[in-house]
């Protein structure tokens, strides 16, 4: 599916997110605090959009994904980061190799979430950290209800107009829909063996940052 949506995958994710989709990438680079020269993984990277804030900031940044229609768009368009073909629940990586882990709008998509984040655990070293930043559940109760109708009945025709494949952004409201809120996404996260979870919510709670250590060297978390 990611494959097919590639060329045009970053263009509507602008038009669909009304634009927001830049500010909530700077927020995660400043909630995951990276510095320069720092190894950070970006799983589930896609074509890169969600790595180059980190590479720019100066961390080592390593986009990996398993849809090589998406690692090629991202090669193309930012030649100078680095792209690896890999699968979240079987990561290329050794353990404990990196200082910080991220994931956007990924974690959704993985078929088994829990494993996921039990490998994103194994290649982060002992007191390094994890953001994932995922859609999660507005706060405010009407405004929940006007969002569910834009899932519902805005988005798929207006991903219809800008999308090389429509029928993935039918998905992608459902898939919004399906996935648990703030606090049981923060379980999940304590349960795959990280500690102090916390999160923070962007724009009224539309998406959520959760944040997290890997127990170990608590002087470099
Ligand atoms: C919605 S896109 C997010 C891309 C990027 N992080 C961003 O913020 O724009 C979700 C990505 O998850 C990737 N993905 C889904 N399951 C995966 C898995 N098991 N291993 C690696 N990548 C996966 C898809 O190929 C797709 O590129």
């Amino acid at each position: 599916m990611f494959d097919e949506v590639a060329d045009r995958y970053d263009i509507t994710n602008d038009v669909l997110s009304l634009g927001q989709t830049r500010r909530w990438r700077r927020k995660l680079v400043a909630a995951l605090a990276v510095r320069p020269g720092e190894r950070v993984l970006d799983l589930a990277a896609g074509t890169g959009s969600s790595t180059e804030p980190f590479h720019d900031a100066g961390a080592e940044a390593v986009a990996c994904d398993f849809s090589l229609g998406m690692l090629q768009v991202g090669k193309r368009r930012r030649p100078d980061m680095s792209f690896i073909a890999g699968d979240a629940m079987n990561l290329p990586f050794a353990d404990d190799t990196f200082d910080a882990v991220t994931i956007s709008f990924g974690l959704r998509n993985i078929v088994d979430p829990l494993a996921g984040l039990r490998e994103m655990l194994r290649v982060t070293r002992p007191g390094g950290r994890l953001a994932v930043m995922e859609f999660s559940d507005p706060t405010n109760k009407v405004f929940n209800t006007v969002y569910n109708e834009y899932l519902m009945r805005a988005l798929p025709p207006t991903a219809r107009a800008v999308s090389s494949n429509p029928e993935a952004y039918v998905y992608l409201a459902e898939s919004i829909r399906a996935w648990p809120d703030q606090d049981h996404l923060a379980a999940e996260i304590s349960a795959a063996g990280y500690a102090a979870v916390k999160y923070r919510n962007l724009s009224g709670g539309i998406v959520a940052i959760h944040h997290a250590t890997k127990p170990g060297d608590l002087l470099a978390s």
